[in-house]
């Protein structure tokens, strides 16, 4: 039988991913951008990697990103705080141009490198539901066949989980001005069937 003091601490994985190098990732970023929220959480949301701001910051979905995610999270009546939010890599991806540090998509290699977080981090907060943010966190945890149009806002079962695919909000940045509303009103709409699952 599992007991509680055999679950992994969150502070003591924390503490071992700031000084990780089980990929390259570690040496051109500046920190490990550990997860964040409550060890209680009944949802875990996965994004797929830091951006710029979150590098500089040390937190998930601080950024552009993250103000859209807020937005989306608050219409879809779940509050932030009662949330765990993280990602799939937790090393910045990014290339430089000129003073720009671009975003990279992280590597299958990256992602499985990073797996070990992820588990650390599932098994510690055990969470009553996952959400993926974005095709590749999506196809970080089901595989390469998975398809982002196709399986939106559905409750999947992964790994004795269930699971409900959205979009990345930086998608809704990236779109066109015209279409960002109803971009909004669909992630929105998707983290609804997320909050159908809180226990
Ligand atoms: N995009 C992500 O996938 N994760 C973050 O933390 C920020 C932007």
């Amino acid at each position: 039988m599992t007991t509680v003091s055999d679950l992994p601490d969150l502070d003591e994985l924390r503490r071992e991913a700031a000084g990780c190098t089980r990929c390259e990732l570690y040496e051109p970023a500046t920190q490990t951008v550990f997860g964040e929220g409550p060890p209680s959480a009944w949802l875990m949301m996965v994004g797929e990697q830091p951006g710029d701001r979150e590098d500089v910051e040390g937190a998930p979905f601080v950024g552009p990103a993250g103000r859209v995610l807020d937005k989306a999270l608050e219409r879809a009546g779940i509050d932030r705080s009662e949330v765990y939010v993280t990602n799939a890599v937790k090393h910045f991806r990014f290339e430089r141009q000129g003073k720009r540090r671009i975003h990279k998509t992280p590597g299958v290699t990256h992602i499985r490198a990073c797996r070990h977080w992820l588990d650390g981090e599932l098994a510690a907060v055990r969470p009553a539901a996952l959400a993926t943010l974005g095709a590749v966190a999506g196809k970080a945890l089901m595989g390469s066949g998975f398809a982002i149009t196709k399986e939106r806002g559905k409750v999947l079962e992964w790994e004795g989980h269930r699971l409900v695919p959205t979009v990345h909000p930086s998608s809704i940045l990236r779109g066109p001005p015209e279409a960002r509303d109803e971009a909004l009103d669909a992630l929105v709409a998707d983290l609804r069937v997320a909050a159908g699952l809180r226990p």
